[in-house]
Protein backbone atom coordinates (compact mmCIF):
# COMPACT_ATOMS: atom_id res chain seq x y z
CA UNK A 1 0.00 0.00 0.00
CA UNK A 2 2.99 2.37 0.77
CA UNK A 3 4.06 2.35 -2.66
CA UNK A 4 1.15 3.44 -4.53
CA UNK A 5 -0.04 5.70 -1.47
CA UNK A 6 3.47 7.58 -2.77
CA UNK A 7 2.75 7.66 -6.00
CA UNK A 8 -0.92 9.56 -5.33
CA UNK A 9 1.43 11.98 -3.15
CA UNK A 10 3.40 12.25 -6.05
CA UNK A 11 0.55 13.09 -8.96
CA UNK A 12 -0.27 16.16 -7.02
CA UNK A 13 2.80 17.72 -5.38
CA UNK A 14 3.31 21.15 -6.21
CA UNK A 15 4.63 22.42 -8.19
CA UNK A 16 3.16 19.41 -10.67
CA UNK A 17 -0.27 18.31 -11.81
CA UNK A 18 -1.44 16.14 -14.56
CA UNK A 19 -1.65 15.96 -18.49
CA UNK A 20 -4.85 14.17 -19.71
CA UNK A 21 -4.12 13.24 -22.88
CA UNK A 22 -6.67 10.42 -22.68
CA UNK A 23 -9.19 10.90 -25.30
CA UNK A 24 -10.85 8.08 -27.12
CA UNK A 25 -10.04 7.55 -31.42
CA UNK A 26 -13.70 8.80 -31.53
CA UNK A 27 -13.27 12.07 -29.40
CA UNK A 28 -9.68 13.07 -30.72
CA UNK A 29 -11.08 12.97 -34.23
CA UNK A 30 -13.79 15.52 -33.53
CA UNK A 31 -11.14 17.59 -31.92
CA UNK A 32 -9.10 17.06 -35.19
CA UNK A 33 -11.68 17.56 -37.66
CA UNK A 34 -12.57 20.51 -36.57
CA UNK A 35 -9.15 21.66 -36.90
CA UNK A 36 -9.50 20.18 -40.62
CA UNK A 37 -6.35 17.25 -39.21
CA UNK A 38 -7.00 14.06 -40.66
CA UNK A 39 -7.23 11.53 -37.74
CA UNK A 40 -5.32 7.90 -37.89
CA UNK A 41 -3.55 6.11 -35.87
CA UNK A 42 -0.24 7.92 -37.02
CA UNK A 43 -1.68 11.24 -36.90
CA UNK A 44 -2.75 10.98 -33.17
CA UNK A 45 0.61 9.14 -32.46
CA UNK A 46 2.70 12.33 -33.60
CA UNK A 47 0.41 14.38 -31.84
CA UNK A 48 1.27 13.00 -28.52
CA UNK A 49 4.50 12.00 -29.22
CA UNK A 50 5.14 15.56 -29.62
CA UNK A 51 2.98 16.97 -26.77
CA UNK A 52 5.13 14.06 -24.58
CA UNK A 53 8.50 15.50 -26.50
CA UNK A 54 8.26 18.88 -24.58
CA UNK A 55 11.89 19.99 -23.69
CA UNK A 56 11.43 20.28 -19.72
CA UNK A 57 7.71 18.93 -19.28
CA UNK A 58 8.69 16.69 -16.18
CA UNK A 59 9.17 20.30 -14.33
CA UNK A 60 5.10 20.52 -14.43
CA UNK A 61 3.45 17.60 -15.44
CA UNK A 62 4.12 14.11 -12.68
CA UNK A 63 1.85 11.65 -15.26
CA UNK A 64 -0.09 11.30 -18.15
CA UNK A 65 -3.08 9.78 -18.91
CA UNK A 66 -3.07 8.05 -21.79
CA UNK A 67 -5.83 6.11 -24.09
CA UNK A 68 -5.45 2.52 -24.46
CA UNK A 69 -4.20 2.90 -28.89
CA UNK A 70 -1.12 5.29 -27.35
CA UNK A 71 -0.32 3.12 -24.34
CA UNK A 72 0.63 0.30 -26.90
CA UNK A 73 2.52 2.80 -29.55
CA UNK A 74 5.62 3.43 -30.16
CA UNK A 75 7.80 6.47 -30.87
CA UNK A 76 9.41 7.20 -33.89
CA UNK A 77 12.53 5.61 -32.29
CA UNK A 78 10.58 2.68 -31.64
CA UNK A 79 10.25 3.40 -27.79
CA UNK A 80 6.71 2.24 -26.11
CA UNK A 81 5.09 5.56 -25.28
CA UNK A 82 4.29 4.51 -21.60
CA UNK A 83 8.58 4.33 -21.35
CA UNK A 84 9.51 6.89 -23.38
CA UNK A 85 6.97 8.88 -20.18
CA UNK A 86 8.88 7.24 -17.88
CA UNK A 87 12.35 8.31 -18.99
CA UNK A 88 11.27 11.69 -19.45
CA UNK A 89 10.08 11.71 -15.96
CA UNK A 90 6.77 11.26 -16.21
CA UNK A 91 4.54 8.55 -14.75
CA UNK A 92 2.34 7.10 -17.26
CA UNK A 93 -1.32 6.42 -16.86
CA UNK A 94 -4.35 4.92 -18.42
CA UNK A 95 -8.37 5.73 -18.76
CA UNK A 96 -9.81 2.10 -18.39
CA UNK A 97 -13.21 3.01 -18.36
CA UNK A 98 -15.35 2.46 -21.89
CA UNK A 99 -17.46 5.09 -21.81
CA UNK A 100 -20.91 6.50 -20.37
CA UNK A 101 -23.56 4.86 -22.24
CA UNK A 102 -27.23 5.20 -21.15
CA UNK A 103 -28.58 3.94 -17.73
CA UNK A 104 -31.75 2.12 -17.77
CA UNK A 105 -34.57 3.43 -16.15
CA UNK A 106 -33.82 6.87 -16.09
CA UNK A 107 -34.57 9.68 -18.68
CA UNK A 108 -31.47 9.44 -20.69
CA UNK A 109 -28.86 9.85 -17.75
CA UNK A 110 -25.63 7.94 -18.05
CA UNK A 111 -23.28 5.76 -16.66
CA UNK A 112 -19.97 4.88 -16.77
CA UNK A 113 -19.04 1.82 -17.94
CA UNK A 114 -15.88 -0.79 -18.23
CA UNK A 115 -16.39 -3.23 -15.07
CA UNK A 116 -16.17 -6.23 -16.85
CA UNK A 117 -13.18 -8.03 -16.93
CA UNK A 118 -11.42 -4.78 -15.37
CA UNK A 119 -9.46 -7.15 -12.63
CA UNK A 120 -7.07 -8.93 -15.72
CA UNK A 121 -6.59 -5.69 -17.74
CA UNK A 122 -5.49 -3.97 -14.54
CA UNK A 123 -3.30 -6.15 -14.41
CA UNK A 124 -1.76 -6.31 -17.43
CA UNK A 125 -1.36 -2.39 -17.63
CA UNK A 126 0.69 -2.76 -14.50
CA UNK A 127 3.07 -5.26 -15.92
CA UNK A 128 3.52 -2.56 -19.22
CA UNK A 129 3.82 0.20 -16.75
CA UNK A 130 0.85 1.89 -15.22
CA UNK A 131 1.16 3.30 -12.24
CA UNK A 132 -2.25 4.97 -12.19
CA UNK A 133 -5.69 5.12 -13.83
CA UNK A 134 -8.74 7.31 -14.22
CA UNK A 135 -12.22 6.71 -14.78
CA UNK A 136 -14.55 9.43 -15.65
CA UNK A 137 -18.45 9.59 -14.78
CA UNK A 138 -20.69 12.30 -15.97
CA UNK A 139 -23.59 13.98 -14.47
CA UNK A 140 -25.75 16.32 -15.50
CA UNK A 141 -27.98 19.45 -14.15
CA UNK A 142 -31.67 19.70 -15.28
CA UNK A 143 -35.17 19.44 -13.91
CA UNK A 144 -35.08 16.09 -11.96
CA UNK A 145 -31.13 15.64 -12.71
CA UNK A 146 -28.99 14.38 -11.54
CA UNK A 147 -31.35 11.09 -10.52
CA UNK A 148 -30.59 9.59 -7.17
CA UNK A 149 -30.20 6.47 -9.38
CA UNK A 150 -27.81 7.97 -11.50
CA UNK A 151 -25.80 9.42 -8.80
CA UNK A 152 -25.59 6.22 -6.92
CA UNK A 153 -25.18 3.90 -9.64
CA UNK A 154 -21.93 6.02 -10.92
CA UNK A 155 -20.21 6.26 -7.39
CA UNK A 156 -20.62 2.33 -6.83
CA UNK A 157 -18.91 1.67 -10.11
CA UNK A 158 -16.53 4.48 -9.40
CA UNK A 159 -15.80 2.63 -6.10
CA UNK A 160 -15.54 -0.69 -7.40
CA UNK A 161 -13.17 0.69 -9.88
CA UNK A 162 -11.08 2.50 -7.71
CA UNK A 163 -11.20 -0.49 -4.90
CA UNK A 164 -9.58 -2.39 -7.77
CA UNK A 165 -6.82 -0.26 -9.05
CA UNK A 166 -5.72 -0.59 -5.68
CA UNK A 167 -5.46 -4.56 -5.75
CA UNK A 168 -3.72 -4.17 -8.80
CA UNK A 169 -0.75 -1.91 -7.30
CA UNK A 170 -2.37 0.80 -9.27
CA UNK A 171 -3.54 4.69 -8.04
CA UNK A 172 -7.17 5.52 -8.87
CA UNK A 173 -8.51 8.86 -10.08
CA UNK A 174 -12.05 9.13 -9.27
CA UNK A 175 -13.78 11.34 -11.38
CA UNK A 176 -17.14 12.25 -11.06
CA UNK A 177 -17.60 15.22 -13.45
CA UNK A 178 -20.22 17.81 -13.08
CA UNK A 179 -21.07 18.99 -16.69
CA UNK A 180 -21.11 23.17 -16.74
CA UNK A 181 -24.26 22.63 -19.56
CA UNK A 182 -26.65 24.31 -18.30
CA UNK A 183 -28.20 27.22 -16.99
CA UNK A 184 -28.09 26.23 -13.38
CA UNK A 185 -27.09 29.11 -10.87
CA UNK A 186 -23.49 28.33 -8.60
CA UNK A 187 -25.46 27.83 -5.64
CA UNK A 188 -27.20 24.45 -7.70
CA UNK A 189 -23.65 23.52 -8.97
CA UNK A 190 -22.83 23.10 -5.10
CA UNK A 191 -25.67 21.58 -4.01
CA UNK A 192 -25.21 19.03 -6.79
CA UNK A 193 -21.49 18.63 -6.55
CA UNK A 194 -21.65 18.22 -2.82
CA UNK A 195 -24.35 14.98 -3.03
CA UNK A 196 -22.75 13.56 -5.86
CA UNK A 197 -18.87 14.17 -3.65
CA UNK A 198 -21.16 12.38 -0.64
CA UNK A 199 -22.16 9.41 -2.28
CA UNK A 200 -18.51 8.78 -3.94
CA UNK A 201 -17.21 8.90 -0.80
CA UNK A 202 -20.05 6.66 0.75
CA UNK A 203 -19.10 4.27 -1.57
CA UNK A 204 -15.18 4.77 -1.74
CA UNK A 205 -15.68 3.83 2.25
CA UNK A 206 -17.76 0.87 1.32
CA UNK A 207 -15.72 -0.83 -0.77
CA UNK A 208 -12.32 -0.14 1.58
CA UNK A 209 -10.79 2.45 -0.87
CA UNK A 210 -7.44 4.15 0.84
CA UNK A 211 -8.16 7.47 0.43
CA UNK A 212 -4.06 8.39 0.84
CA UNK A 213 -3.93 5.94 -2.33
CA UNK A 214 -6.60 7.78 -4.73
CA UNK A 215 -6.80 10.85 -6.27
CA UNK A 216 -9.68 12.89 -6.59
CA UNK A 217 -10.58 14.52 -10.27
CA UNK A 218 -13.51 16.53 -9.43
CA UNK A 219 -15.27 19.32 -11.65
CA UNK A 220 -15.37 22.92 -9.95
CA UNK A 221 -18.08 24.57 -8.91
CA UNK A 222 -19.34 26.81 -11.39
CA UNK A 223 -22.91 28.42 -12.59
CA UNK A 224 -24.14 26.80 -16.00
CA UNK A 225 -21.83 27.84 -19.32
CA UNK A 226 -25.95 29.27 -20.00
CA UNK A 227 -25.59 31.46 -16.78
CA UNK A 228 -24.46 34.62 -16.17
CA UNK A 229 -20.54 34.10 -15.09
CA UNK A 230 -19.57 34.81 -11.85
CA UNK A 231 -16.28 36.25 -10.33
CA UNK A 232 -13.01 33.78 -10.34
CA UNK A 233 -13.01 34.02 -6.22
CA UNK A 234 -15.93 33.39 -6.41
CA UNK A 235 -15.66 30.15 -8.13
CA UNK A 236 -12.67 29.42 -5.95
CA UNK A 237 -14.35 29.84 -2.37
CA UNK A 238 -17.57 27.90 -3.38
CA UNK A 239 -15.43 25.19 -5.06
CA UNK A 240 -13.23 25.05 -1.77
CA UNK A 241 -16.07 24.85 0.50
CA UNK A 242 -18.33 22.06 -1.15
CA UNK A 243 -14.49 20.35 -1.45
CA UNK A 244 -13.80 20.97 2.58
CA UNK A 245 -17.75 19.45 3.28
CA UNK A 246 -17.08 16.07 1.21
CA UNK A 247 -13.46 15.38 0.68
CA UNK A 248 -11.77 13.59 3.57
CA UNK A 249 -8.63 15.40 4.88
CA UNK A 250 -6.55 11.83 4.38
CA UNK A 251 -7.27 12.12 0.43
CA UNK A 252 -3.95 12.51 -1.36
CA UNK A 253 -4.69 15.58 -3.67
CA UNK A 254 -7.39 16.70 -5.66
CA UNK A 255 -6.33 16.80 -9.55
CA UNK A 256 -9.02 19.25 -11.08
CA UNK A 257 -10.45 18.62 -14.90
CA UNK A 258 -11.07 21.69 -17.10
CA UNK A 259 -14.58 20.77 -18.14
CA UNK A 260 -14.21 23.37 -21.46
CA UNK A 261 -13.06 26.23 -19.24
CA UNK A 262 -10.91 28.50 -21.24
CA UNK A 263 -7.36 27.39 -20.36
CA UNK A 264 -6.73 31.26 -18.80
CA UNK A 265 -10.25 31.13 -16.85
CA UNK A 266 -9.02 27.25 -15.46
CA UNK A 267 -5.57 28.38 -14.56
CA UNK A 268 -7.29 31.36 -12.54
CA UNK A 269 -9.18 29.13 -10.67
CA UNK A 270 -6.95 26.90 -9.61
CA UNK A 271 -4.78 29.94 -8.76
CA UNK A 272 -7.61 31.60 -6.44
CA UNK A 273 -8.15 28.16 -5.19
CA UNK A 274 -4.88 27.94 -3.99
CA UNK A 275 -4.71 31.21 -2.98
CA UNK A 276 -7.15 30.48 -0.16
CA UNK A 277 -4.50 28.70 1.94
CA UNK A 278 -4.36 25.98 4.96
CA UNK A 279 -6.49 23.42 2.53
CA UNK A 280 -6.26 19.27 3.96
CA UNK A 281 -4.92 18.34 0.40
CA UNK A 282 -3.11 19.98 -2.68
CA UNK A 283 -4.93 20.88 -5.23
CA UNK A 284 -3.52 20.79 -8.76
CA UNK A 285 -4.72 20.13 -12.06
CA UNK A 286 -5.40 17.22 -14.48
CA UNK A 287 -6.85 18.82 -17.72
CA UNK A 288 -7.61 18.31 -21.06
CA UNK A 289 -8.79 21.44 -22.92
CA UNK A 290 -7.07 23.65 -20.91
CA UNK A 291 -3.70 22.36 -22.10
CA UNK A 292 -4.10 20.54 -25.48
CA UNK A 293 -6.02 23.07 -27.20
CA UNK A 294 -3.85 25.75 -27.51
CA UNK A 295 -1.05 23.48 -28.99
CA UNK A 296 -3.32 21.98 -31.13
CA UNK A 297 -4.58 25.07 -32.94
CA UNK A 298 -0.93 25.64 -33.30
CA UNK A 299 0.36 22.43 -34.60
CA UNK A 300 -2.57 21.82 -37.04
CA UNK A 301 -1.44 18.35 -37.74
CA UNK A 302 2.09 20.30 -39.35
CA UNK A 303 5.24 18.91 -37.92
CA UNK A 304 7.00 22.07 -39.25
CA UNK A 305 4.71 23.89 -36.07
CA UNK A 306 5.62 21.27 -33.85
CA UNK A 307 8.28 23.44 -31.63
CA UNK A 308 5.81 26.62 -31.48
CA UNK A 309 3.08 23.94 -30.40
CA UNK A 310 5.21 22.39 -27.25
CA UNK A 311 6.08 25.69 -26.58
CA UNK A 312 2.78 26.37 -26.03
CA UNK A 313 1.92 23.30 -23.44
CA UNK A 314 5.19 24.50 -21.65
CA UNK A 315 3.87 27.59 -21.70
CA UNK A 316 0.21 26.84 -20.46
CA UNK A 317 1.84 23.93 -18.48
CA UNK A 318 4.18 26.63 -16.53
CA UNK A 319 1.35 28.74 -15.64
CA UNK A 320 -0.73 26.07 -14.15
CA UNK A 321 2.40 24.94 -12.05
CA UNK A 322 2.38 28.11 -10.92
CA UNK A 323 -1.29 28.43 -9.70
CA UNK A 324 -0.56 25.19 -7.35
CA UNK A 325 2.01 27.31 -5.65
CA UNK A 326 0.26 30.11 -4.09
CA UNK A 327 -0.17 28.11 -0.72
P1 LIG B 1 -10.86 18.48 -19.53
O1 LIG B 1 -9.81 19.17 -18.68
O2 LIG B 1 -10.81 18.86 -20.97
O3 LIG B 1 -12.21 18.53 -18.90
O4 LIG B 1 -10.43 16.95 -19.56
C1 LIG B 1 -10.09 16.33 -18.39
C2 LIG B 1 -10.45 14.91 -18.47
O5 LIG B 1 -9.62 14.05 -18.28
C3 LIG B 1 -11.85 14.56 -18.75
O6 LIG B 1 -12.04 13.21 -18.45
Amino acid sequence: MDDIRSVAAALVESPKGILAADESSPTLTKRFDALSIASTPETRLAWREMLFSTPNLSQWIAGVILYDETFRQRTSEGTLIPEFLAARGMMPGIKVDTGAKPLAGTRGELVTEGLDGLGPRLEAYRAEGARFAKWRAVLTIGEGRPSRQCVHANAHALARYASLCQEHGIVPIVEPEVLMEGDHSLERCAEVTRVVLDAVFAELREFNVDFRAMVLKPSMVVPGVLADPVGVDEVAAASVAVYRDAVPASVAGIALLSGGQSDATATAHLAAMNRIGSLPWPITFSFGRALQDEPMRVWRGDARNAEAAQAALARLAAANSQATENR
